[in-house]
């Protein structure tokens, strides 16, 4: 799945010159294709057709206002993680009864509103926040629907800092602990625990961690049914890895698709899914402008108005996000070339080739794969205004969030 292509020397996205968009909209900013969007949710959801689930879009992985609006007109339900994303979720239309709110620290405030809500299910992560949503319940004279997170001590295989279903890891309860919760809370008058969820990192590229926490997951239900405990929702999470470089490895969505199936022909349950990365990474580029070009004795540095604070994921986790030049420029450069910001931190770096095309001070490029955890992790770092998000709209663009002003942030 693509959306660039070079026509002559030239990177277009659909059927709108870069190039142009860039003559009228100061860079960086980000540039989104919603028809790539609405291609990746109907794959997603055709791919499990079999097993029929409630997409749940993890919204942290881009929290912007018309993406969610597109993904609502695509019936997409929401994960979010705070009482800011559940607000938005709601504002996109996204009914209630398709959100579930998932997070290790939801405050009082947070889940007294999403219980007025109504959502489908808060993923509880800890005794704590049971004892806690039992307690909002109870002033409320209402019965909450919850899901228990479980931790199921898998490791993920994937970038350390975004593992998050090992034993050690903050995330979820133990299984001896949540076994314990579901007991104590049979009689409970204010809470039903209806559903298990499980999210065991991001990025995942191979299926065997996703087997092996089913196998986990299996065992658990077993053990819930044998005490005559029955479940009705069960929260897979999301993590499903993309590729970043056009050599990387394919997740094998299909596969995974196949043994939920399987997996839940016993169960028959309802399978909830939070994909972020897999639904929205490749909807977006960032465009930058080359502002200088600085030659020192092994290497050119290409200095990008776009630095860290644009784009984090590089400078946090050494990610790789293939840099494409707008227009193919004749020649490559005789010295490898390492693309760095403007930001004052040495990680501040992204991309090195050893044989790019010739660039020019002023030329245009772009960072690929960006539409997940881009703008949503940017911050003003340097007194940076936060950029632009625009969307193609057929032959032209509309601005879907502007950049912000530079007053305000000096107010
Ligand atoms: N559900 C829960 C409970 C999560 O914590 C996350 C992501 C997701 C779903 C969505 O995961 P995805 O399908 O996007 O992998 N900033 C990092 C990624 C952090 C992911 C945090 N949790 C990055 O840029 O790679």
């Amino acid at each position: 799945m693509t959306i660039f292509k070079y026509r002559g020397k030239n990177l277009y996205l659909e059927n709108a010159s870069i190039d142009k968009i860039a003559k009228k909209n100061p860079t960086p900013f980000y540039l989104y294709s919603l028809k790539q969007l609405e291609k990746n949710f109907y794959y997603f959801q055709n791919t499990f057709r079999k097993t029929s689930p409630l997409i749940c879009f993890a919204v942290k992985s881009n929290p912007n206002l018309t993406i969610l609006k597109n993904l609502q007109k695509l019936n997409s339900g929401a994960d979010v993680v705070s009482i800011g994303e559940l607000q938005l979720a709601l504002k996109a239309g996204i009914q209630p009864n398709k959100i579930v709110f998932s997070g290790i620290g939801k405050t009082k405030e947070e889940l007294d509103f999403a219980i007025s809500k109504k959502i489908l299910l808060i993923n509880a992560e800890s005794e704590s926040e049971v004892n806690q949503i039992s307690k909002i319940a109870k002033n409320k004279k209402c019965r909450v629907a919850i899901s228990l997170r479980l931790n199921p001590n898998i490791n993920a295989n994937t970038i350390s800092k975004i593992s998050t279903g090992k034993k050690s890891d903050k995330f979820g309860i133990s299984l001896e602990e949540s076994y314990k919760i579901f007991i104590n809370n049979i009689k409970n008058k204010n809470i039903s625990i209806e559903g298990i969820s499980v999210h065991i990192g991001s990025q995942i590229k191979q299926l065997s961690p996703f087997q092996k926490t089913l196998k986990v997951v299996d065992k658990f239900i077993q053990k819930l049914n044998n005490n005559k405990i029955f479940i009705k929702y069960l929260d897979l999470g999301g993590g499903m890895g993309i590729s970043y470089l056009p050599k990387d490895t394919k997740f094998n969505l299909k596969e995974y698709a196949k043994i939920v199936d399987q997996f839940n022909q016993r169960y028959k349950l309802k399978i909830i899914f939070e994909p972020g990365r897999y639904l929205s990474a490749n909807t977006a580029i960032l465009v930058a402008k080359v502002i200088y070009i600085k030659k020192i004795q092994d290497r050119n540095f290409i200095i990008l108005d776009a630095g860290m604070n644009d784009l984090m994921r590089p400078a946090l986790y050494d990610s790789k996000h293939e840099i494409l030049p707008i227009q193919k420029n004749k020649g490559k450069f005789n010295k490898k070339v390492e693309f760095v910001g403007p930001i004052c931190e040495s990680t501040d770096k992204f991309m090195t080739y050893l044989n790019y095309y010739k660039l020019k001070e002023g030329d245009l490029v772009c960072f690929t794969n960006v539409g997940a955890y881009g703008r949503s992790l940017s911050s003003n770092y340097n007194i940076r205004p936060l950029i632009a998000e625009i969307a193609i709209n057929k032959n032209s663009f509309k601005i879907i969030r502007p950049r912000q002003k530079l007053k305000d942030l000096i107010k």
